[in-house]
């Protein structure tokens, strides 16, 4: 349960976040088409909330911004439910001067629909053609603020060219760390329990890690991220 798993997890981190502030982005945002539709992605939610969760239990005040999802807020967590991309980034770019570490597990999506119709859209042609143009990258923009005592993580989901493409992201975006999963994998990336994930950090190494519960692989990752501040 969440209390063994705490304290064997605690015990492994070694280290408590006591004094730490913590911003996590979790599940998929949705972009608008009409009053009753959106674009989404799958994107539960899990990875995100597994953070937020372990973080709190290991003292950290945390806040969680959050797409839609079916998951509860962890207990302890100060909750934002958002739609958008750039409800997100709003909300994001207010907490973030605050905080001492932001890990963005938010699947966000990268574009969004143009003209947004005010009225429910009537089935008339054969064909419908929807005009995207493209999101703020939430986390480019927070790599480009980032000031020295913070630490910025994010991910890399991706189906092909994983170690290549996520470390283009870690450069890119000025990221300390880059949580990288394949999620052509069954057992990974979006909507399962467990995860399959590499750590890339700025020095160049690259940690591979086991098939393990994201639950487990929580804490891993905040314990990877509080030797990174050491
Ligand atoms: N991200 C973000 N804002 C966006 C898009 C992505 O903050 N508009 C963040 C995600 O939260 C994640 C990381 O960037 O931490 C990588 O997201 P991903 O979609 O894999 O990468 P992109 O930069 O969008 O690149 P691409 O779509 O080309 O793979």
């Amino acid at each position: 349960d969440g209390n063994t798993m705490d304290n064997t997890m605690g015990n492994i981190i070694g280290s408590t976040m006591q004094g730490l502030k913590l911003l996590v982005t979790a599940a998929g945002t949705r972009e608008p088409i009409d009053p009753v539709r959106y674009i989404g992605n799958r994107s539960s939610g899990k990875m995100g909330y597994a953070i937020a969760e372990a973080a709190a239990r290991l003292g950290a005040e945390v806040t969680l911004i959050s797409g839609p999802s079916a998951l509860q807020p962890p207990a302890g967590v100060e909750f934002f439910g958002v739609e958008s991309a750039r409800e997100m980034r709003q909300l994001v770019q207010e907490k973030f001067p605050a905080c001492d570490i932001v890990i963005k597990a938010a699947a966000v999506a990268d574009y969004r629909v143009k003209n947004v119709s005010d009225q429910k859209i009537k089935k008339n042609d054969a064909e419908l053609t929807l005009v995207l143009e493209k999101n703020p990258d939430i986390l480019k923009e927070l790599g480009e603020m980032k000031q020295p005592h913070q630490t910025l993580v994010g991910f890399a989901a991706e189906t092909q060219n994983l170690l290549q493409y996520a470390k283009g992201k870690l450069e890119k975006k000025n990221l300390d760390m880059i949580v990288a999963n394949d999620v052509s994998k069954p057992q990974a990336g979006f909507n399962v329990d467990t995860n399959l994930i590499k750590l890339l950090k700025r020095d160049g190494s690259i940690e591979e890690l086991p098939l393990m519960s994201k639950k487990e692989l929580a804490y891993i990752i905040l314990d990877r991220v509080m030797k990174l501040r050491k």
